[in-house]
């Protein structure tokens, strides 16, 4: 069988079971398979495919269509121009989150800047020189380590989580982006003994009652990353409960001063 008539099965296969995206799915999934690029399927078309090759292919698409995200299957997501390996125990990191990593890293740069150093001029007594961020429920970690790789000051990052297995995929991606982050395996405030100049986080926040609905590749996901409760609010309104002892006094004031 040829590369092309594989790809056009593929893309056949993924039809039937209504995939989105079937075309782009089949591609990365040959890709994948081959090692290739996608400019490789299309110059090498016509290329003569293996029974072994194409057996494991079709396996792939079993895979895809029992509801498995492709992301899981390939081990990869990009997230903020980082290459993050995801497996079944982290959220796939999405791309409407690096609207919150862009608002942190603007925030940073409009009030942390050496013109506006008043902000964080608690640094100075605290005897350090960066920002301290704190990452509730960091799941793959994508937020923490594109903090680190992209704010335009230093900053020291702590991400925790509840989840041991999902830290072990953070330390791997804090090592394969060469950021350096300190991870903490917490039940939100729970073990956090450190106070902070900025929390982030990006909590379940799914309600329960929809879960069941969500599309197959999403229900794939860990519910544990999902489920923000009844109304899907839990974790932002335990988090807006206990934040403000876990930040510096300067931040609390600079709150107040908003609020
Ligand atoms: C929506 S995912 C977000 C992951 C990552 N921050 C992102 O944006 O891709 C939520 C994360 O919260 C974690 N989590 C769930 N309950 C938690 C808890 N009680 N304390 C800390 N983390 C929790 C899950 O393990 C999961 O990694």
């Amino acid at each position: 069988m040829k590369l092309n008539e594989l790809l056009k099965d593929g893309i056949y296969v993924l039809k039937e079971s209504n995939i989105e995206e079937c075309n782009l799915k089949a591609r990365l999934l040959l890709c994948y398979l081959l090692g290739q690029s996608k400019e490789y399927l299309m110059i090498n078309d016509a290329e003569e495919i293996d029974t072994e090759t194409q057996i494991a292919y079709y396996s792939l698409l079993d895979r895809l269509t029992s509801g498995e995200p492709l992301q899981y299957i390939t081990g990869h997501q990009e997230f903020m121009g980082l290459d993050f390996l995801v497996n079944k125990n982290v959220l796939i990191p999405q791309p409407d989150t690096e609207i919150l990593v862009q608002a942190v890293i603007k925030y940073l740069e409009h009030n942390c800047g050496k013109e506006n150093v008043k902000l964080f001029e608690n640094l100075e007594k605290r005897k350090i020189n960066k920002p301290k961020i704190l990452d509730l429920c960091t799941g793959s970690g994508a937020i923490a380590i594109s903090l680190v790789k992209n704010c335009p000051n230093d900053v020291e990052v702590v991400a925790s989580d509840v989840s041991h297995e999902a830290l072990k995929v953070a330390q791997i991606n804090c090592k394969k982006n060469s950021a350096k982050v300190k991870l903490v395996e917490s039940n939100l405030f729970e073990t956090i003994e450190e106070k902070f100049d900025m929390i982030v986080s990006n909590p379940p926040y799914i309600e329960t009652d929809v879960i069941p609905e969500l599309s197959m590749d999403v229900q794939n996901e860990p519910h544990l990353a999902l489920d923000g409760g009844k109304d899907g609010l839990d974790f932002y309104r335990k988090i807006g409960e206990n934040a403000k002892k876990y930040l510096t006094k300067e931040r609390n004031a600079f709150l107040r001063n908003r609020l």
